[in-house]
């Protein structure tokens, strides 16, 4: 179990998550290496599934010192539910990040107040549930990690760019920082990704649910990609059922929409650290489901 804390300071002298004292071995060796896995958005129970059943491979492949994941779209295609948080944390997620659909269903509201490990955009209004930030550690390095919402096209009460002064501010001594910018236009991951480059180690974007071919590690060592994409089905229109999308597309009448469950994929990127804040790649994953064995 990872350690956790928020980064809050209204929250962290209330609580830190896990019991296990700090072993950070900072100051040995090359204490800030790590991998950190981070997998974008998941869609409805397919989007959780197809995570849980990619984990064990993708674990013994690269196996990740973190792994993040971006969860605002897990129950029913539309926000979270304790149930479904309490599922990633006991499969082993470090951090889960939201976004725009944070608040889709009431009964998340106090879990999002009470559990430090995941994270709401930073930037909404104080007096809205949850926090922005948090911290998680595992064999001995601590990684912080950051929500934010975009500002253009989104509904998000104060600035993302003064807003992650504050946030940083409030991570205290760390050795990785993680920035999920969920976020619609390109334009502001992009000058989020520049605006950290070199004071944190990923600037990595979500929200958009298709992932973009620019992932690369800015000059000052941060890790930046557009978009990760979503982990669910490709058979659909950004995670509901085609037929759907397209039917409210053709008639402009509103539409019940439903989680598409065709040709479901995993979509994140892996994220190799080196010194402390600094990333030396930065991989884009793409996975499909695995293979159920015949019955
Ligand atoms: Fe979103
Ligand atoms: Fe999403």
């Amino acid at each position: 179990m990872a350690e956790a804390q928020e980064g809050s300071a209204q929250h962290r002298r209330s609580r830190t998550a896990g019991s296990r004292p700090s072993t950070s071995g900072r100051g040995a060796g090359c204490p800030a290496e790590a991998t950190i896995l981070f997998v974008g958005d998941l869609v409805g129970g397919i989007g959780r599934r197809t995570l849980l059943e990619c984990l064990p491979l993708l674990r013994e492949r690269y196996a990740p010192t973190f792994v993040v994941v971006n969860g605002e779209n897990v129950a029913g295609g539309l926000g979270i539910t304790p149930k479904t948080a309490d599922s990633l944390f006991e499969a082993g997620i470090d951090a889960i990040t939201l976004g725009n659909h944070t608040y889709h269903r009431r009964e998340i509201y106090p879990y999002l107040d009470s559990e430090p490990r995941i994270v709401r955009p930073a930037n909404f209004l104080r007096s809205q549930p949850g926090h922005g930030v948090c911290v998680v550690e595992r064999d001995g390095v601590r990684l912080g990690v950051v929500n934010l919402s975009g500002n253009l096209y989104l509904r998000a009460g104060r600035s993302a760019f003064t807003e992650i002064e504050v946030a940083l501010g409030e991570l205290g001594d760390v050795d990785h920082i993680l920035v999920d910018v969920h976020a619609e236009a390109t334009s502001e991951k992009i000058a989020m990704g520049w605006h950290l480059d070199g004071r944190v180690t990923a600037v990595v974007g979500t929200h958009t649910h298709v992932p973009t071919a620019d992932g690369r590690v800015l000059p000052g060592g941060t890790a930046y990609i557009t978009d990760v994409g979503m982990t669910g089905p490709r058979g659909g229109v950004i995670g509901v059922k085609r037929e759907q999308a397209i039917e409210s597309l053709l008639t402009q009448m509103p539409v019940r929409f439903e989680t598409s469950q065709e040709d479901p994929w995993l979509m994140g990127v892996l994220i190799r650290c080196s010194g402390p804040m600094r990333a030396s790649s930065i991989e884009q994953i793409l996975m499909p489901r695995p293979e159920s064995p015949p019955a």
